[in-house]
């Protein structure tokens, strides 16, 4: 239950906004990285939250892309295929990746692992061709860094770390031949806000796992 694993996140947001309902965006972001994806038990959790009825939430998922109301890869890969990255070889890389990965657009591997999606201009046609790999930025990729790119994402998801499919974690990289490379961030108060998110994120999982032992051995205990 996301008041049990997001407490601190969720009153941080709440405590925000003057009506608890204008919550409901950055709340489905949340269900949607515990989740995976939006199922009807997660919009209803989230209504219940907010106070909200559950077709009001469920009408905001549908309209918004980033939403996802089916189930997605663990990584979500959307190359962009507008003008500028077309031109410097989006339809490349969308091949490239289908290869490696066996998969059309719009389909998971089956592993569970990546989702390829199409998308247009994300804002970034100064480094195209431009991916976006769960929101983070992967700039000035071509198919010699593909093998080196997924390799790296799914290193990322095997070593445990924590994943955002929404982007609440997203960052900035440059897709290299040895692979990626972060790029440092000057957004202000923004990155503030950012490390913020993290911190919270990285203690809340850091006590559910720590809880997690002690309700085993309970549920041991009354067999
Ligand atoms: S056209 Fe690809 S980022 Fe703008």
């Amino acid at each position: 239950m996301l008041l049990e694993t997001h407490a601190a996140e969720i009153e941080t947001i709440l405590a925000k906004y003057p009506q608890k309902r204008s919550a409901v965006l950055p709340l489905l972001y949340i269900a949607q990285d515990e989740y995976g994806h939006l199922t009807k038990d997660a919009i209803r959790e989230v209504a219940s939250i907010l106070d909200l009825p559950y077709t009001d939430v469920f009408e905001i998922v549908g309209f918004y892309t980033l939403f996802y109301n089916r189930p997605m890869g663990r990584w979500v890969l959307q190359v962009c295929d507008d003008v500028p990255c077309c031109y410097l070889g989006a339809e490349e890389v969308i091949s490239g990746l289908k290869r490696r990965l066996g998969i059309e657009e719009e389909q998971t591997t089956p592993d569970g692992m990546f989702t390829l999606q199409r998308v247009k201009c994300v804002a970034a046609c100064n480094k195209a061709p431009v991916l976006q790999a769960n929101l983070n930025y992967i700039y000035n990729l071509s198919d010699d860094k593909l093998d080196a790119l997924l390799r790296d994402l799914r290193a990322q998801a095997e070593s445990g770390q924590k994943l955002s499919i929404s982007g609440r974690l997203a960052e900035d990289y440059d897709a290299t031949p040895e692979g990626l490379r972060q790029i440092v961030r000057d957004l202000g108060s923004i990155s503030q806000e950012v490390a913020a998110i993290k911190a919270q994120v990285a203690s809340e999982t850091a006590k559910t796992e720590s809880e997690a032992p002690a309700a085993e051995s309970d549920a041991e205990k009354s067999e």
